[in-house]
C-alpha cells in the first residue's frame, strides 16, 4: 500500500476493491465525506478489525455492499464537525462507537468516518484510542447477549466459548462482574490470559473433548447459560451442555437440528448485535469502574490492513487487532 498527500476535500481510507483476499484492500484516497443532518463527521483515530469484515471482505454478496467499498465497523475518534441538529457533541470531543455499515454508508477503515450521533458515546478517559476502538462491536455483542438476552445472575455457571477472542475476552469479563462462575475454552497458549481476566476454569478446546472436561468439573446437564461465539459443531456441544430449563446465546448463524434444545425446554437466542450510543456509554462506565479492560492483540498503521486481517484469519490472536490512524494526524 502506498502513501500519497490529499486536499482537504479527500481522505486516506481502505477501499475493498474486489471479493477476495486481503491483497483485495487498497489503502488509497477518497472522496472525504459530509456529516448529514443528526450526523458528525469523525476523524478516526484507530478502527479495529472484526471477523464480520473478513467475512465482507472475503463474500459479502449476503450483504448490500458491492466493491469498490469502505468497510469496518469500530471507531474512536474526534469529532470534526457536526450536521444540522446535533446537540450532544461538538467539535474537538473524543468519542468511540459502533457503526453500521452498508452500500449507502461507509466503514469505518477511513480517516473521517460520517456517524449518526444516536450511535456514539465518549470515549473513556483513561483509554487510548487503540484501546476504545478494540471494544465497541464486540463489547455491545457481549453485553446484549449477556445481559440483554442471558439475563445472567450471580451464582450462575456461564460457559464462554472461545474466551480469548474480542467477544470472549469482553464477555469473560462482564459475567465475573455479574457475578457468575465462568468456564471458558481456548488454545493452550491463551489460557494465561483467560484466566487473567477472571475465567474460573479454562479448557484447551484443540486438545480436550470439551462437553467430557465441562461435565467432569460440573457434572452433567449443570451449565444455566452458553455464550456461543464459534456455532457447527460447538452448537451441537452446547446442547448436550445446557441444564434443563438453561439458556444458549449464539452469535453465528448454525444449522442444527433443534430436537435436544425442545426436549430440554431451553431458552434459544439467536443474536444479532444492535448498535447503540446509550449501550456504548454503559460500556464506557463498566470500563470507568475498571471492570472491563481492552485486550489488544496487536496495532497495525491503517495503510497495512491486509496483514491486519491476515492476522485475525490465522487464529491464535489475543483480543482484538487494532488498525491506527493517529500518524496521519500528525
Ligand atoms: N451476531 C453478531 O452480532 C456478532 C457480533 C460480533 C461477532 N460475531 C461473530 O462471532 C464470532 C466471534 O467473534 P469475535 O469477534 O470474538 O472473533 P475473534 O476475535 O476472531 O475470536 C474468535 C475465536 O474463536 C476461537 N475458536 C475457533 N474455533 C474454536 C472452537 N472450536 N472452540 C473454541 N474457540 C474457538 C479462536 O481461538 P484460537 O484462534 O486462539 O484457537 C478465536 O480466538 C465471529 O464469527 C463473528 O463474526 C457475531
Amino acid at each position: 500500500m502506498t502513501f500519497s498527500l490529499r486536499t482537504n476535500l479527500q481522505m486516506h481510507a481502505v477501499v475493498l476493491d474486489a471479493f477476495g483476499g486481503p491483497e483485495s484492500l487498497t489503502y488509497r484516497l477518497q472522496p472525504r465525506p459530509k456529516p448529514g443532518p443528526g450526523s458528525l463527521l469523525v476523524r478516526v483515530m484507530a478502527a479495529s478489525v472484526n471477523p464480520i469484515d473478513y467475512k465482507i471482505r472475503l463474500n459479502g454478496a449476503w450483504t448490500d455492499i458491492r466493491p469498490p467499498a469502505i468497510i469496518g465497523a469500530d471507531a474512536a475518534g474526534v469529532v470534526e464537525e457536526t450536521g444540522i441538529g446535533v446537540t450532544r457533541f461538538r467539535k474537538g470531543d473524543e468519542v468511540f462507537y459502533a457503526a453500521e455499515i452498508s452500500q449507502m454508508t461507509p466503514g469505518t477503515y477511513a480517516e473521517y468516518h460520517v456517524v449518526p450521533e444516536t450511535l456514539v458515546a465518549y470515549k473513556p478517559g483513561n483509554l487510548s484510542f487503540v484501546e476504545a476502538a478494540s471494544l465497541p462491536l464486540a463489547a455491545s455483542t457481549a453485553w446484549q447477549a449477556l445481559f440483554e438476552r442471558g439475563h445472567i445472575e450471580i451464582g450462575d455457571t456461564v460457559l464462554i466459548h472461545a474466551g480469548s477472542g474480542g467477544v470472549g475476552s469482553a464477555a469473560i469479563q462482564m459475567a465475573k462482574a455479574a457475578g457468575a462462575r465462568v468456564i471458558t475454552t481456548c488454545r493452550k497458549s491463551n489460557v494465561d490470559l483467560v484466566v487473567r481476566l477472571g475465567a474460573d476454569v479454562a479448557i484447551d478446546y484443540r486438545v480436550e473433548n470439551v462437553v467430557d472436561a465441562v461435565r467432569k468439573i460440573i457434572g452433567a446437564d449443570s451449565v444455566d447459560t452458553i455464550l456461543d461465539t464459534v456455532g457447527g459443531p460447538v452448537f451441537a456441544q452446547n446442547l448436550e451442555l445446557v441444564k434443563p430449563r438453561g439458556r444458549i446465546l449464539s452469535i453465528t448463524a448454525s444449522e442444527t437440528p433443534l430436537r435436544r434444545a425442545y426436549q430440554k425446554n431451553i431458552d434459544l437466542h439467536l443474536i444479532r448485535a444492535t448498535r447503540s450510543g446509550s449501550l456504548m456509554e454503559k460500556i464506557a462506565r463498566m470500563v470507568g469502574a475498571g471492570l472491563l479492560k481492552p485486550v489488544v492483540d496487536s496495532v497495525y498503521p491503517i495503510e497495512r490492513t491486509d496483514e491486519a486481517h491476515g492476522r485475525i484469519e490465522t487464529g491464535g490472536v489475543r483480543g482484538k487487532v487494532v488498525l491506527s490512524l493517529e500518524s496521519l494526524s500528525s
